[in-house]
């Protein structure tokens, strides 16, 4: 991990080098699909984060919230790489000075001690993963969710405990987002870009990653249209807890700031040996996403859902998704 860092012409400044290496290790952040939808640009001591058009599945999100969802996620990464490496960056979001693309700016000054929270955060960087297969172990415990949930809060983003009544509504939100997605042959041939095969372009969810059979689950895993080599067991997710990320509004400020919030929440959850798992139909289907809405009495607007749980320690660690390489990511001002 972190093994595929930029090269660097001798003469560059240290604090470039700090904001390259950030930018890489954002480049291991959870994303849409595996779309890696961000696009990084260097400068001595900024680097500005961008979506990459050509990396939005523009009929699953035409918005782009999950794109952008996605970046937040990087962002955060990139902003604890560099808090824990002992640098003060100062991130401005959306800033409104003329580059109007630019989703996040992040601003290296001097060096600062090391944050400890970020040294923790970073140091799961590379045990982070999504794990498709049934949570059948213990729940997770009340001490874990209020850190989860703590987490997600100080990123400015909420975190709703759905109650057993709600799971079986959620169930039939992802239920309606699924049939109606896979009634359109558009959305058809866009999940077949981004998901299947051993994918050497370094981006989308290999077939290692997708369960070999369907899963014994209340609420139905994403349907990628054929499974894949994951093995996964017989055993019902029955332990599995299910939490919505919220916020005040549903602008591109929200969607980012849910992103840094997913990142923070998803870290804290590895580091509790939780597994993680997004269910982002109910989120791309406008009528799964008001009864979503419905379910946090309206008091907010839901960006994502998540399963926490517990995996079989006793079975093999999921596989990983693969990545971009940096250099394809990060452009030099
Ligand atoms: C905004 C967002 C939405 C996602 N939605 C789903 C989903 O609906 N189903 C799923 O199985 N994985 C989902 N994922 C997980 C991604 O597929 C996963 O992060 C990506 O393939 C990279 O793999 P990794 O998390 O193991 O690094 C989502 C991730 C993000 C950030």
């Amino acid at each position: 991990m972190f093994s595929d860092a930029i090269t660097h012409p001798t003469d560059t400044p240290v604090s470039t080098h700090a904001l390259a290496e950030a930018a890489t290790i954002g480049g291991y952040a959870p994303s849409i699909c595996n779309t890696q939808p961000w696009r990084w640009r260097l400068t001595a001591d900024t680097l500005e984060l961008c979506l990459a058009s050509e990396r939005i599945m523009r009929v699953t999100d035409p918005e782009a919230r999950l794109a952008t969802l996605s970046c937040g996620a990087a962002l955060h990464h990139a902003h604890v790489a560099l808090r824990a490496q002992g640098w003060d960056a100062t991130v401005t979001r959306l800033p409104r000075d003329g580059a109007t693309a630019v989703l996040a700016r992040i601003r290296v000054g001097g060096r600062a001690p090391a944050d400890p929270a970020a040294v923790e955060y970073l140091r799961t960087i590379p045990s982070r993963h999504t794990d498709r297969r049934p949570v059948t172990g213990s729940p997770v415990d009340a001490a874990d969710l209020a850190a989860v949930t703590a987490a997600v809060q100080a990123q400015g983003t909420r975190l709703h405990t759905l109650r057993p009544d709600q799971i079986l509504e959620l169930a039939a939100a992802v239920d309606h987002a699924q049939r109606s997605e896979a009634g359109d042959p558009a959305w058809q041939a866009e999940l077949a870009v981004w998901a299947g095969g051993t994918r050497p372009s370094g981006s989308g969810v290999p077939d290692a990653a997708i369960p070999n059979r369907a899963t014994q689950t209340t609420v139905p895993g994403r349907d990628f249209g054929h499974y894949g080599d994951l093995p996964v067991s017989a055993a019902h997710d029955e332990s599995a807890v299910f939490v919505t990320l919220y916020g005040p509004g549903d602008d591109p400020i929200d969607w980012l700031r849910a992103g840094e919030a997913l990142s923070a929440g998803w870290l804290t959850a590895t580091m509790r040996g939780a597994a993680v798992l997004p269910y982002s139909a109910p989120i791309e289907v406008i009528a799964s996403r008001q009864a979503i809405r419905a379910m946090i009495s309206s008091v907010g607007y839901p960006h994502l859902l998540l399963r926490l749980g517990r995996t079989d320690p006793a079975a093999d660690p999921a596989p990983h998704a693969p990545r971009l390489h940096a250099e394809q990511t990060i452009d030099r001002a």
